[in-house]
């Protein structure tokens, strides 16, 4: 079988992390690079934390330096959850791998003009500034992109206020200009992502399976379950690889399809996902959202993915 090619743009980031392992070994993708963006933490931040997994996890794969904050506005990490590095929990080896010079944006807009239309995959698990700004260097990628999977948005409530998830508020403008870009969308809201959550009984279970991608998750969980419990009162979700868990099997959503914008001006509303749900706006739909996952199914192909890493000890 033909594996799908996949570029991840990620702000590395517990999460994100968890996805760069489920992408790097998946029997289905082949990751071709990783693009990165600041978000959870500063550029510089999210691009060491990138590598660092990256390298752990023996994956020899580009990565691309990118946006070092959103499109219009100063930069507003989360170091409540991922800590000031970004990616506090695991201690890491010496990373063998170097960033590329190419600037992510460009990196994007060359690799998916060049390959032939409706071959590339990207995966966004970060604030979409990456992707907005190599739709503003070459608009048609949009349509030449096989599908654009967005983690991001809330359909009800937000995480980082009432009406948004992070990583639409950390950049509205770039979400408004990556939604109407005419690229086939899938968005794994908050509201999907949510009920994908780590028990203790699960850590501890995932835990035991030998090898590195089980030592990073054990150890970048731990601190992230932590940090969620403290500052959200909530159990540790799964965001980021659900993106992965939609690219391997889509039989474990359902979805809907509708029309989507980003609120960029609300004053309680800055990064709220508008999802036109009645259809009163008498568009054609932009983007086919994910509503729920088997989130069992979810946990059974993590597992998988952790196995492919035990023969790295
Ligand atoms: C999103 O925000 C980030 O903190 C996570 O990595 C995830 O991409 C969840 O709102
Ligand atoms: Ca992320």
């Amino acid at each position: 079988m033909t594996k799908r090619t996949v570029i991840l743009d990620v702000d590395t980031g517990h999460d994100d992390a968890v996805a760069i392992m489920m992408a790097g070994r998946s029997r289905t993708l082949r990751l071709d690079a990783v693009t990165v963006t600041a978000g959870n933490q500063t550029l510089d931040k999210t691009l060491r934390n990138t590598l660092n997994v990256c390298s752990a996890l023996s994956l020899k794969v580009p990565v691309y330096p990118g946006m070092r904050g959103p499109l219009l506005r100063p930069l507003e990490p989360a170091p409540l959850i991922h800590g000031e590095s970004g990616l506090d929990g695991p201690k890491f080896p010496e990373c063998t791998l170097e960033s590329r010079k190419e600037h992510a944006a460009v990196f994007l807009a060359r690799r998916i003009m060049k390959a032939p239309a409706g071959t590339i995959t990207v995966v966004a698990t970060g604030p979409l500034s990456n992707i907005a700004m190599a739709l503003l260097l070459e608009p048609s990628i949009a349509k030449r992109m096989r599908e654009l999977v967005i983690m991001g948005g809330a359909v009800g409530w937000g995480n980082i206020t009432p009406a948004a998830e992070y990583n639409s508020y950390a950049d509205p403008e770039a979400a408004r200009i990556v939604y109407a870009s005419g690229a086939s969308i899938t968005l794994i809201p908050l509201d999907v992502t949510r009920t994908v959550t780590l028990t203790k009984e699960r850590l501890a279970h995932l835990s035991r399976i030998p090898g590195k991608g089980a030592e990073l998750f054990t150890a970048s969980m731990t601190c992230y379950s932590a940090a969620c419990a403290k500052y959200i009162g909530e159990s540790a979700s799964m965001h980021d690889p659900c993106c992965i868990a939609w690219l391997e099997k889509p039989d474990l959503f359902t979805t809907e399809k509708k029309f989507v914008s980003v609120e960029t001006e609300g004053t309680l509303t800055r990064g709220a996902t508008v999802v036109d749900h009645t259809g009163v706006l008498k568009k054609d739909p932009n983007a086919r959202i994910a509503l729920t996952i088997d989130a069992q199914r979810f946990w059974d192909l993590l597992e998988a993915a952790l196995q492919r890493y035990q023969m790295l000890a």
